[in-house]
């Protein structure tokens, strides 16, 4: 307990932050018992629960929680444990239609009510009622399914707030599935998600961006928990980034004798969706191919963007996804990357979305679950049949460019923190800030 009480002090001004939130025991100990269940958190989608006995199980920390629909069809959470003696009752996700314990075989219904209880006339005072499986708070928004484990949150969409306000007309509820990936991770888990909540590194980390992703300026904004970061100089794509002195080349050979601000665009797209293989979609990166179609290449700036977005809503159409629903003003309030509290970090394009969730593996301050699963909007009955993938390691997991860049960061930072020289992260006041923020919260939640 003293290695917490004796951190310097998260000051409003600082942007310091001690780096016991990473690597403390404690820390991750408070986290469990006063964060975790206090939260709502995102368990799974609806899309995987579409008929009764589906299910998903959601492991964070030492908890583990299964999603299902019931045979009423209401979705339904508990505590993935056997009330007889402990034992974990499933894992993964499928279709069932029943649970069961490969311990002593009790069974339960989907509603949790216990089906099964061998032997059961053997106990005096406890009977098949005393035994369901205990439920979890559960709640919907956006397409997402969320639970919270102490049952007390505030209602989840005052938790939310302002995503049901300022992500209304984005219609998350529409979007679906591109591929999901989890790696477990040899860091904490805030170290993992912080590597997706801040633009400054990818002029580093991803310096194949440098060529042409013109002069970023991230700028952010809290909204109590929650907390988003934009860039406030989006006109700029195309240009070469104004640090490229500073920074090793990758990629620059793709640009060079390249003047048309157009084929510029339309290259820098068409790199960063190859090494994410989602967010920037195929239509994302046709309506730059496009450009020129529209417009002449001594256009200026506000014609170029309004031209490439008509283009990018006109493609949508074509290919049976309907965007009207989306004022271009509420898309661009969206900006590049959120954190929803506590441990999601999300990025839109106008029909595509990147979702990071990190979670503590265990009661391990050194090791996370993280996984990545973009959604997309596709034409109804479109949408491929995504199953999840898990990995031990990343290196197995064949994730595109940019994941494995950050990745290879992340281990080494948890290692370089440990570090007597290090008291804490001197995070960027400006370009850093929703990193910060998370911290704020977290500590006024654990410590306060
Ligand atoms: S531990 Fe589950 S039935 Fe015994
Ligand atoms: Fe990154």
């Amino acid at each position: 307990m003293n290695e917490i009480a004796t951190a310097p002090i998260l000051a409003d001004k600082t942007d310091f932050i001690p780096k016991e939130d990473y690597i403390s025991r404690e820390f991750a100990r408070r986290e469990k018992e006063r964060m975790w269940p206090r939260v709502w958190l995102v368990a799974c989608r609806e899309e995987e629960l579409t008929e009764p006995g589906k299910f998903v199980t959601f492991d964070i920390a030492d908890e583990s929680i299964i999603v299902t629909r019931d045979g009423a069809g209401a979705l339904r959470a508990f505590f993935n444990v056997c009330p007889h003696r402990g034992r974990r009752l499933t894992k993964g996700c499928g279709l069932t239609a029943k649970f069961y314990c490969n311990y002593h075989g009790w069974q339960w219904n989907l509603d949790g009510s216990n089906k099964v209880m061998i032997d059961g006339g053997d106990w005096t005072g406890i009977g098949p009622d005393d035994v369901g499986l205990r439920p979890v708070r559960l709640d919907t928004w956006g397409g997402f399914v969320f639970v919270n484990i102490d049952g007390q949150a505030q209602p989840l969409l005052d938790f939310l707030h302002p995503w049901p306000e300022m992500w209304e007309s984005f219609r998350l509820q529409d979007m679906r599935y591109r591929w999901f990936k989890t790696t477990r991770l040899n860091c904490n888990w805030k170290v993992a998600l912080e590597a997706f909540l801040e633009g400054y590194h990818a002029q580093t980390t991803h310096r194949q961006v440098n060529p042409a992703c013109g002069e970023n300026r991230w700028e952010c904004r809290t909204f109590g928990r929650h907390s988003m970061f934009y860039d406030a100089n989006p006109e700029s794509v195309g240009a070469p980034n104004p640090n490229l002195q500073y920074l090793p080349e990758l990629g620059a050979e793709a640009f060079t004798g390249i003047d048309d601000r157009r084929e510029r665009i339309y290259r820098y797209l068409k790199t960063v969706a190859g090494d994410l293989n989602c967010l920037f979609t195929d239509r994302m990166v046709e309506a730059a191919r496009r450009l020129p179609e529209r417009v002449p290449a001594d256009c200026d700036d506000a014609t170029l963007m309004g031209a490439f977005m008509t283009l990018h809503l006109e493609i949508a159409k074509r290919d049976g996804v309907d965007l009207s629903h989306l004022p271009l003003e509420d898309f661009g309030a969206l900006g590049t990357d959120w954190n929803m509290f506590p441990n999601l970090a999300i990025l839109p394009t106008l029909d595509g979305l990147l979702i990071y969730r990190a979670r503590p593996d265990g009661d391990d301050p050194d090791s996370c679950l993280f996984d990545i699963f973009p959604l997309e909007r596709f034409a109804p009955g479109l949408a491929p049949r995504v199953v999840r993938e898990f990995y031990d390691d990343w290196r197995d997991g064949a994730f595109p460019r940019i994941f494995v860049q950050d990745f290879e960061n992340v281990d080494e930072v948890q290692r370089g923190m440990k570090s007597s020289a290090f008291p804490g992260s001197l995070s960027n006041p400006r370009a850093e800030k929703v990193v910060w923020n998370l911290h704020r919260e977290i500590r006024e939640m654990i410590l306060g």
